[in-house]
Parts: structure tokens; sequence; C-alpha cells
């Protein structure tokens, strides 16, 4: 869909703090897949320009921190849902779709499973009910998962994480079946990060899936989390990997995007050229999505809504630009670029 920029160049529309595309027409209604947004609940509770923009603009919901472990079992057996129901029952009044994510990570784990001394049998059960009991509570309201995330390291091999440290290789097999179990019909993904450009990783993550399902397990899709570069990786290894997990009839979620401007964590000027360039390399990524077939499309959810709410900074202690409204929550060149091409 074409769209008119009312200001082509703008020398950094922070800064000058005036509109440089037109953002009155949501997002999710230019694109013929969902349009998600990662959700913090600091400012999407505390900052009315934030919830506004989440919700005019984006049709799906990734909690960005409430479903995780830490967050809804911070105490064994003792589940905190008050937080992540209010933002599932926010998304039901306003039509969003919610992913879940994620069921099982070596990260952000509360200390009590950290810790936990038990045999095998008590970290089956730790394991099985924490999978089920949050699926269970969400269900009809969640329809799909993240199973499992980061399970394998960059050369290939499964992470040495706690769960295969306690529960063995065929944790990923065992974490996807109680999914399952819990609910049949919720769609089930592995979500991973450098998928995008790692063919050794990429290749063991494939092969570890398609064996599984050769076992009658369901997966439904693989989430690329995405986090990439203007200047690494090419988007045609982009479009490689699309094709390559579509190639073994995985839907494919464009699951964590973000476009960092400065990968190197360098002392950077936040120019005009700047914004473009990222805006011309996301416009090559969604174009490279589009052309994978629809049924394989789940959809592409971007991780925060603007500059300030970007994990980044804070995460690599770096200076960064990577989402598609700046930090006065106006609309971004990646923005009116990502119009342009829906
Ligand atoms: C990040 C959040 O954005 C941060 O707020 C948090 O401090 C750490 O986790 N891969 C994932 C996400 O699967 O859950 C991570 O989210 C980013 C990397």
């Amino acid at each position: 869909m074409m769209m008119v920029c009312i200001l082509a160049i703008v020398g950094g529309c922070a800064k000058d703090n005036q509109l440089i595309c037109d953002d009155s027409q949501p997002l999710y209604d230019q694109a013929d897949f969902p349009i998600g947004v990662a959700i913090a609940l600091a400012p999407f509770d505390n900052n009315p320009t934030y919830r506004a923009v989440a919700t005019q603009q984006f049709n799906r919901f990734t909690a960005e921190n409430a479903f995780k472990a830490e967050s809804l079992q911070p105490i064994q057996g003792l589940f905190q849902w008050e937080a992540a129901d209010a933002l599932v029952n926010f998304s039901a009044g306003t039509n969003k779709s919610i992913h879940g994510h994620t069921l099982i990570w070596h990260q952000q784990l509360p200390a009590w499973i950290t810790t936990f001394e038990g045999d095998a049998e008590a970290w089956e059960q730790l394991f099985k009910t924490h999978i089920q009991t949050v699926i269970n509570h969400f269900k009809g309201r969640v329809a799909a998962w993240d199973v499992v995330n980061e399970a394998f390291n960059e050369d290939g091999t499964l992470r040495n994480s706690i769960w295969r440290q306690k529960l063995g290789d065929g944790y990923i097999a065992r974490a996807f079946v109680y999914a399952a179990e819990a609910d049949p019909d919720a769609l089930l993904f592995y979500n991973d990060f450098n998928l995008e450009f790692n063919i050794t990783k990429r290749n063991s993550v494939l092969a570890h899936l398609d064996n599984l399902r050769k076992r009658g397990i369901k997966i439904d899709g693989i989430g690329l989390q995405m986090h990439v570069g203007i200047d690494y990786p090419e988007p045609s290894q982009i479009a490689e990997a699309l094709r390559h997990v579509v190639s073994h009839s995985f839907r494919v979620h464009i699951s964590e995007l973000d476009v960092s401007v400065n990968l190197l964590g360098r002392a950077i000027e936040p120019t005009a050229a700047l914004f473009e360039r990222q805006a011309d390399y996301l416009g090559k990524i969604v174009l490279h999505y589009k052309q994978i077939p629809k049924q394989y499309q789940y959809g592409i959810t971007f991780w925060g809504v603007s500059d300030r709410d970007s994990w980044i900074p804070a995460y690599f202690g770096r200076e960064d630009y990577p989402l598609l409204y700046d930090e006065s929550y106006l609309p971004k060149p990646a923005y009116c670029k990502l119009v342009d091409v829906l």
C-alpha cells in the first residue's frame, strides 16, 4: 500500500518534533498478517501515549516480561496472574491476540527453580506443572505459545541450560507434548535468535524439530527473533532463512523484531540519513516476509513501541534507536517505510 509522507526529509524527526508521515491509520489495518508488539507493563500502565500508540497500531501483543517464569511463578506453586491477566483482558476488549512468551527458557527464572534440589521425577513434575498450569490458566484467551525459547547454541549443539542438565536432551520434545496436552488448539512455537543468518544453528533447530514431528509431536512454527542491525545480516540472508523455515513446513513468526542502528556500540549521530537506512532495511525484510506463502505468515512482532522503550540500550549498554517510533512517540522513517511496503 502506498502512502504519502508529509515531509520527506527532516533533520532528525525526534528532535524537530515534526510528523514525517501520517500514522492515523493502524498498521494492522494495512497488513494482511498480524502486526504485533512487545508490551512492557510499566509504560503500558503509566504512560497514556505509549498505551494509545500500542493499542491503535498493533493487533497482537506479546508480554515483554510478564509471562516469563519469574513473573508468573515467583514462588513454587504460587502463581501470580494479576498483571498478565490485566494485559490479556485488555487485549480481549480491544481485539488483540496474545502471543504467550515464554514457557521454557533458561533466563528470567525464579530463584526457587535455579536452586531447586530434587530428583529427576521432582524436576519433571516442576517442569510439566509450570507449562500446564500456565497454559490452562490462559486457555481460550492465549492462542499461541513460545513453548521453548533459545535452546540451541550458536554451533548448533543443545544449550546446556538448567532444563537440559536436569531433564536431559528430551526436554524439548516433552515440553511440546505437555503443551499440546494442556491445549490441543493452541499454536506451538520454538523461538530463537540468530536463526536469521546462522545456518549451522538453523540446520540443527530444523533437524531437531523435524525429528520431533516425525514422532508425532505437534510443533506449528518457529519464531525468528530478528534482533538485527542495518549492517548485519544482509536482507538476502533473511530471505534465505524465511524460505528455509517454510521449506520445512513451519509457520514463521518474526517474533522480536528490532533494527539496531548501532550494533557495534559506538558513539553515533542519530541523523536523518541513518534513519533512512534503517527504514530501507526494514522495508526489505518485510517485503521478503510477504514473499512466503500466506499460510506460513503467522505475523511480525516488534520488540517494543518506541525507541524510548527498547530493551537494547539498557541490556547491551549502548546508544540505539531500533524501533518504529521515536522517543516522543512520533513515527520514524521506518514506520513510513513499513506502511509503504505492507
Ligand atoms: C528481554 C526483555 O526485552 C527485557 O526487558 C528483559 O530485561 C530481558 O529480556 N530474547 C527473548 C526476550 O526471548 O524474552 C528477551 O526480552 C530479549 C531476547
